[in-house]
């Protein structure tokens, strides 16, 4: 076994959040402009190299592993991919092999999923309204969401919904979002929207919702206690006494929490990102294809590790200033 990854900062790296695709069957108004220009397939990293790719991290104590998008379950041939993690379940090496998607081929995918080993997933939901649902995702349809969900809960995957708080959008939903998750038996966690990505004009500001309004709304109803849990994310959780929910919140413009962070990301293209608000990134697809040498690579990650910042520059009075970042959520996965 290689020596763990540790940051100069001294945390350890067991999170590897891998993005499989940039592409998305949806367009939702906070992540894509209605119009985008996809990468050409021929960038992509190959399921096999992704597999060496990822195989490397497992060998350097990474323990859990998140496959995003864009939508990672549009990516053609993904089981192969998942089924290829899983003997690393097998072996004990990883702890858990997860999945954040929008829900749209979920009914498809539950059962298999479940099949390589994958316990609990992360459904983005920001709305119960299937108007609205169109709105937002542009070209989505809730029927085919909930579908989804259904079969994930059949499955016997743990369902987390992930639900970005848009004010003058889905701020008159907040009871029967929750509600709906109680009755339903799935986890919700709040995010604050950030600030990434050109939208074609979009101003964020105007979206911003402040997760501590949301809860002030949450506690005029409920008895909410805080929980020191973590689930080695960057969510705070509370525990809703009424319902016996709990509650997460991701607030990354309100609070940090970068001092635990645990993470980094690869995108489809084999580069790293050490942090998901700072544009610095580490190239892994050359030392991947220059040699079939492992040591090379895992050299690549150690270097690439030693440069994780402190923490993230989000600032919405700053980037209003400066411009957005214009990398898009989609492309390092959230
Ligand atoms: P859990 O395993 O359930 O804790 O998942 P998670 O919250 O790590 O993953 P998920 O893919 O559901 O991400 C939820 C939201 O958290 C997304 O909007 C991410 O962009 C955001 N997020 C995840 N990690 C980080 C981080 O390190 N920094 C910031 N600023 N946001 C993050
Ligand atoms: N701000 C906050 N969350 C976002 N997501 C996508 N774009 C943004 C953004 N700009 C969310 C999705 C999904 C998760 C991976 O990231 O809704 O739940
Ligand atoms: Fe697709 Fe998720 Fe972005 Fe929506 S938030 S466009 S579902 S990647």
């Amino acid at each position: 076994m290689n020596a763990p990854l540790i940051d100069p900062f001294a945390r350890a790296i067991r999170y590897l959040r891998v993005s499989v695709t940039d592409r998305c069957d949806f367009r939702c108004v906070y992540c894509m402009a209605e119009h985008m220009t996809f990468l050409p397939k021929a960038d992509l990293l190959t399921l096999e190299e992704l597999d060496r790719l990822c195989t490397t991290f497992v060998d350097l104590g990474v323990e859990k592993l998140r496959i995003t998008g864009g939508e990672p379950l549009v990516r053609k041939g993904i089981m192969t991919f998942f089924r290829a993690m899983s003997r690393h379940l097998d072996t004990g090496a990883l702890k858990e092999l997860t999945v954040t998607t929008n829900g749209s081929q979920l009914a498809r995918f539950a059962t298999e999923l479940a099949d390589c080993g994958v316990r609990r997933i992360n459904v983005s939901l920001d709305t119960l309204d299937p108007a609205k649902f169109e709105r937002i995702t542009r070209w989505g349809r809730l029927p085919q969401v909930l579908d989804g969900i259904d079969a994930a809960r059949r499955a016997g995957l743990r369902v987390k919904i992930n639900t970005v708080a848009l004010k003058g959008v889905n701020d008159d939903e907040l009871f029967t979002l929750t509600d709906w998750c109680a009755r339903e038996g799935h986890d919700l966690t709040f995010i604050e929207v950030m600030p990434m990505g050109d939208l074609g004009g979009e101003d964020r500001l105007d979206q911003y919702w402040s997760l501590k309004d949301l809860r002030d709304q949450l506690a005029q109803r409920f008895t909410l206690t805080d929980l020191a849990e973590r689930t080695g994310g960057p969510a705070r959780y509370v525990s809703v006494e009424e319902t016996g929910q709990k509650i997460g919140f991701i607030t990354p413009m309100t609070h940090n929490f970068c001092e635990s962070c645990n993470r980094v990301r690869l995108t489809c293209t084999g580069e790293l990102y050490m942090c998901l608000g700072q544009e610095d990134v580490a190239d892994l697809r050359a030392p991947l294809r220059a040699s079939s040498d492992d040591a090379v690579l895992t050299e690549a990650i150690r270097a690439a590790i030693a440069r994780k910042p402190k923490g993230h520059d989000f600032d919405y009075s700053r980037q209003k200033v400066a411009g957005q970042m214009s990398r898009h959520m989609s492309h390092t996965g959230g």
